[in-house]
This record gives structure tokens, C-alpha cells and sequence, in this order.
């Protein structure tokens, strides 16, 4: 091919790199990959469809040529300081006009800094958050692109062919301005760690206290994601069950070790809500218990002082099973609930402009966090999309009330059991503490004012008031 014909450039030639840009190139757009290591050039090449156009280069600016104007380049590489290290190399080879994207999960901080640092030398910096995985890259993503709109028309073709696809509805769309996509991304992995979490605990309460074995949580697993619970979380979920170790021939499953990973979106997103300030416990729950995991040591010292013992659930697997499988729904619904309230604030306080139903069309498919429940969302939020909480939406309110009981009963019998269940736990506190109209922050407010003079409003009369609280 001839210098400046190439569509579309990718720096960072990993499994999402790669596969994202052999996807570009199976819908007709000539594409070109940077990567210091040759192999992942020649790999990149050889996996490409006949056909197709994919070019594999070890020097940057090798690709910065062959790039039609205004470039299009995207970056997949590690959040954090190699961002800011390819756009430090990139800058004396690319022009005004020309557009960088950032698809790595970066903090959107970072991205904001980026942005206005861009700006200032006439390129247009997009963050976007992409779900799915190696998978969702090769065949369809979730992508959450945010910045500058001009910038999100031109790449729009290239991007919505390789988006995942809902009803024919591709689930690439503008998020909104500034750093807009990576807070969207952000909030999607803390909705993930919310989920996983509560699947985990679910699993517990089926395993430990139902006496279910792997090959029954396969089947129910696998039933469930034929119901109100169809994800892709759940599904994942039946299959790990089915997974044995090809030396042990054990369940894998039970010979990994209990203590959990993280890349850092879930933390941030709780730090974030406590900044804006918007309450979403079920994701704090889910990133403490993922710290707490990580205790190991001290927990099998602590289990050996208070002789942990995990209780039979006396109730008839059926029936658990059943109930699980609510407090479950329930639970997805108000973890969605927390993140979606969490985006609709920032939106203002950030003058982010989020558009709600675009970032629940973007989620439909394609992205971890995909479910069947986000077609009762999209309803929602197209009748009213500045909904400040699902949970205010009667149609939302209705299925929580159906699924309330029997998830009040599961979390009865798991405590009674011994069982951990934060998530969970963290989610039902949630919705009956946004449901009161009452709470007792009267009797925190009195306290406050007692020892440190800060003040109350009265329910009988307007104002500012201040006791002297000691006789
Ligand atoms: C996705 C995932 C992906 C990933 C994160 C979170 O949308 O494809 O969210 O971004 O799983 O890296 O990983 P940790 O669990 O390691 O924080």
C-alpha cells in the first residue's frame, strides 16, 4: 500500500489491540499497528483475514505516515504513565486536526489533564472505555467514547463496525464531554466488581449453606441465565462450574486460591463517589471484600480463634435456590441503581453532559456488565433521562417489590448461617435507607451540635439552630 492510505493506527499491538484492529479490517477499513516487539507485528499480520488490509510496524512514525488525514490513532496500552509516554512520542510526528484515542481504562482525571494538554496544541484526545475482552475486541465491543464531538463524528464509522451490536444497535455512543467515556468506563467496572461480588456471595449461600454441588450450580446457573437474570456475568458463572483441572481432574474452581486481584477502577470509583459525594455501598462493599480477601493469613488465625463454622440453611434447595435467584435480581437492579445515580450526578457536578440511555445502549452488549434487566432500564430513562435514581421509577419499584421478601429471607438465613454476605447486605441497607423517609440522623445531628456547635435544621420552623446541649 501507498504512504497515507491507511484508515485507522493502533499503538499498542496486545490481544485487545490486535484483535480490535483486525475486527476494523474485516469491515473494509485499511488499519496499521505500531509495536516496539516484532513479533506481535508479524502475529498481527498473519491472523488478518485474506483480503483485508492490516499492517504491522515497529516505528512509530513509520505508522504516523501511512496514516490518512486527520489521523486517527488509538492507544491500548497500560493506564498511567505510558499513556503519557506515547503521547509525549507521538506529539512531534502528528499535526492539528489529527485525533488520539485513549481506550485503556485510564483514570479520568488523567484524561481530563490530557485533554486540555491536547487542546492546546490543536489535537483532539478522546478517552474511551472498551468492554468485553479479547473476545469483545475480535467480535464486537462495548466502547464508551467521550471528548471532543467533532472529533467522535470521524471516527465514528470505524468504531460503530467493530462495537457490539444489540438489536442491530451498535453500543458505541458519544458519552459526553471532557473525560466523560473513561468516568463511564470507571463506573461500569464498579457495577462489575458489584455483580461479581454478589455472585460470589450467592454462590457461598448455595455451596456452603445449601449443600449445592458444582455440577448442580452449573445447571442452576445455567437456568437462571435463561431468566430475569440472562448475563454475562451469570453465564461465565455456570460455565467456571463445569471447568476441571486437567492434572488433578478437581473442579478448578475449588483448587484456586481465595484471594482476589484488582486493577484499581473499582477502588476509584468508590473514591470518586465519596468526592462528588454519591452513596454507592454495594461497589464499596465489593472492593472491600476484595481487600479483606487478601487477608489470608489473618483470616485462617481469626477462623481458628472463633472457630468459624458455616451452618446448614434449613431450607429445601428448591426453595433456596429460588430465593437466591431474587435477591439476586434485586441486587443487580440497585448495584446498577447506585452506578447509574453515580453518573447522573457527576454529569452536572462535572459538566460531563451524559446522555443516561446512550450509556445503557452501550452497555446492552458487548461488556461485561450486559444484561437482560438493562432493557427495563432503557425504558426508563428514554420516558425520563434525568431519572436521578432508577430506584424512583415505579416500573423498577414494581420488580423490586417482587423480589424484596424472598431476598430479606436469603440474607436472614445467611447470617444466621455465618455466612459473609457484604455485597448483598450492602445493597439491602441501601434500599431501605433511600426508601425512608425517615432516618435517625436527627438524634447525629443533635450529637454534632452537642460537641462541636455544627448546627441543625428543625422539621417545625426554618432556620439554623444551636443548643446548649449540657445542662
Ligand atoms: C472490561 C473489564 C476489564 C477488566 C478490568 C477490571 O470491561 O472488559 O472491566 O476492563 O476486567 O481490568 O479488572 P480488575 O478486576 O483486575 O480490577
Amino acid at each position: 500500500m501507498m504512504d497515507s492510505q491507511y484508515d485507522f493506527g493502533m499503538i499498542g499491538l496486545g490481544v485487545m489491540g490486535s484483535n480490535l484492529l483486525l475486527n476494523m479490517a474485516d469491515h473494509g477499513f485499511a488499519t496499521i499497528g505500531f509495536d516496539l516487539d516484532d513479533d506481535k507485528c508479524v502475529l498481527l499480520e498473519a491472523n488478518a483475514r485474506p483480503g483485508t488490509i492490516v499492517k504491522g510496524v515497529n516505528s512509530l512514525s513509520t505508522m504516523v505516515q501511512a496514516l490518512k488525514i486527520p489521523r486517527k490513532i488509538l492507544l491500548l496500552v497500560p493506564a498511567g504513565k505510558p499513556v503519557d509516554d506515547v503521547i509525549e512520542s507521538l506529539l512531534p510526528l502528528i499535526e492539528e486536526g489529527d485525533i488520539v484515542i485513549d481506550g485503556g481504562n485510564s483514570f479520568y482525571l488523567d484524561t481530563m489533564r490530557r485533554v486540555s494538554y491536547l487542546d492546546s496544541r490543536g489535537i483532539h484526545f478522546m478517552g474511551m472505555g472498551i468492554s468485553g475482552g479479547e473476545q469483545g475486541a475480535r467480535l464486537g465491543a462495548s466502547m464508551m467514547p467521550g471528548g471532543n464531538q467533532q472529533a467522535f463524528e470521524a471516527v465514528k464509522p470505524m468504531l460503530e463496525a467493530v462495537a457490539a451490536k444489540s438489536d442491530g444497535v451498535p453500543c458505541f455512543a458519544y458519552m459526553g464531554y471532557g473525560a466523560a467515556g473513561h468516568f463511564v468506563k470507571m463506573v461500569h467496572n464498579g457495577i462489575e466488581y458489584a455483580m461479581m461480588q454478589i455472585i460470589c456471595e450467592a454462590y457461598d449461600i448455595l455451596k456452603r449453606g445449601g449443600g449445592y454441588t458444582n455440577d448442580e450450580l452449573q445447571l442452576l446457573f445455567s437456568k437462571w441465565n435463561e431468566g430475569q437474570l440472562q448475563s454475562f456475568l451469570i453465564e461465565i458463572t455456570a460455565s467456571v462450574f463445569k471447568n476441571k483441572d486437567a492434572e488433578t481432574n478437581e473442579y478448578l474452581v475449588d483448587l484456586i486460591l481465595d484471594k482476589a486481584g484488582s486493577k484499581g477502577t473499582g477502588k476509584w470509583t468508590s473514591q470518586e463517589a465519596l468526592n462528588l459525594p454519591v452513596a454507592i455501598p454495594s461497589i464499596d462493599a465489593a472492593v472491600a471484600a476484595r481487600i479483606i480477601s487478601g487477608y489470608k493469613k489473618e483470616r485462617q488465625k481469626a477462623a481458628e480463634i472463633y472457630q468459624t463454622q458455616v451452618a446448614k440453611i434449613i431450607i429445601s434447595k428448591e426453595s433456596l435456590a429460588e430465593a437466591v435467584e431474587e435477591a439476586l435480581t434485586f441486587s443487580f437492579i440497585i448495584a446498577y441503581a447506585q452506578g447509574l445515580s453515580m453518573i447522573a450526578k457527576a454529569s452536572i457536578e462535572l459538566n460531563m453532559n451524559i446522555h443516561l440511555p446512550a450509556v445503557i445502549q452501550v452497555w446492552k452488549a458487548g461488556c461485561i456488565i450486559r444484561s437482560g434487566l438493562l432493557v427495563h432500564f432503557a425504558k426508563v430513562y428514554e420516558a425520563n433521562n434525568t431519572l436521578a435514581n432508577l430506584l424512583l421509577s415505579t416500573d423498577i419499584a414494581a420488580l423490586l417489590k417482587q423480589y424484596e421478601n424472598n431476598t430479606r429471607l436469603v440474607l436472614t438465613a445467611a447470617i444466621g448461617a455465618k455466612i459473609p454476605v457484604a455485597g448483598f447486605m450492602s445493597t439491602l441497607a441501601y434500599f431501605d435507607s433511600y426508601c425512608s423517609e425517615r432516618l435517625p440522623t436527627n438524634l447525629l445531628q443533635a450529637q454534632r451540635d452537642y460537641f462541636g456547635a455544627h448546627t441543625y435544621q428543625r422539621i417545625d420552623k426554618d432556620g439554623i439552630f444551636h443548643s446548649e446541649w449540657q445542662e
